[in-house]
């Protein structure tokens, strides 16, 4: 499974490197550590973006509450039918994360608990960044009557961290959301990373 999801991702890179934005799927520790702790209210869902050849999806799979509570988001046609073929009973939209908000008006009513994000932010340009970032914004719901806000997590490449685009990004994101947290190196990962979260 693992060498048939590195030949999947090699062809998506092939076809768009800057979309795909990374050399291999990201590690089960990786995802484990893109869901940790994460909370999910009553009717809230979780939102991904990018989810590739699925590593972070199967850790979502387990603990949302059921599979309607999961949408995700992912531009590349193959990796979409690779995904419906893997996670038979999940939702996937193949689109682009800055219309996350016009999908999911057209679905159930239920509100964003949380939005895992596995998009390349640091080779997107500016302008891509600043579209999924207003998409981010519309689907970040503060906390209220003692249930939490929205979380917001991705990841950075440990290389790519000082990159301008990297860095714009952090600061876009910090000016809106407040400082964000940032987790220890995940070293169990190619190439190694940082976990981002923001909450509102
Ligand atoms: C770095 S890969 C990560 C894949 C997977 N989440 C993982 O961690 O292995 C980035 C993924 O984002 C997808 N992607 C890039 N731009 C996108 C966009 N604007 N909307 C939705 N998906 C996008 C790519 O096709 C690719 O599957």
């Amino acid at each position: 499974m693992a060498t048939l999801d590195h030949l999947h991702f090699v062809k998506a890179v092939l076809r768009s490197p800057a979309a795909v934005g990374a050399i291999a799927p990201s590690s089960s520790v990786l995802a484990r550590q893109m869901v940790a702790g994460l909370e999910l209210p009553p009717g809230h869902m979780v939102v991904e973006f990018g989810p590739g050849t699925g590593p972070m999806t199967e850790q979502i799979s387990k603990v949302i509450p059921s599979p309607d509570a999961y949408v995700g988001i992912e531009r590349d046609p193959n990796f979409v039918k690779l995904l419906t073929e893997r996670f038979p009973k999940m939702r996937f939209v193949q689109g682009s994360a800055e219309k996350a908000p016009e999908y999911i008006a057209e679905m159930d009513h239920q509100q964003v608990g949380a939005i895992i994000c596995g998009l390349p932010f640091a080779s997107l340009p500016p302008s891509v960044q600043d579209g999924i970032v207003d998409a981010i914004r519309q689907m970040m719901t503060p906390a209220s009557d003692g249930r939490p806000g929205t979380i917001f997590r991705t990841f950075q490449y440990v290389h790519a961290w000082p990159l301008p685009t990297a860095v714009r990004f952090r600061r876009m994101m910090n000016g809106l959301f407040g400082k964000g947290r940032i987790s220890r190196p995940v070293m169990r990962n190619l190439p190694p990373a940082f976990v981002l979260s923001w909450q509102v």
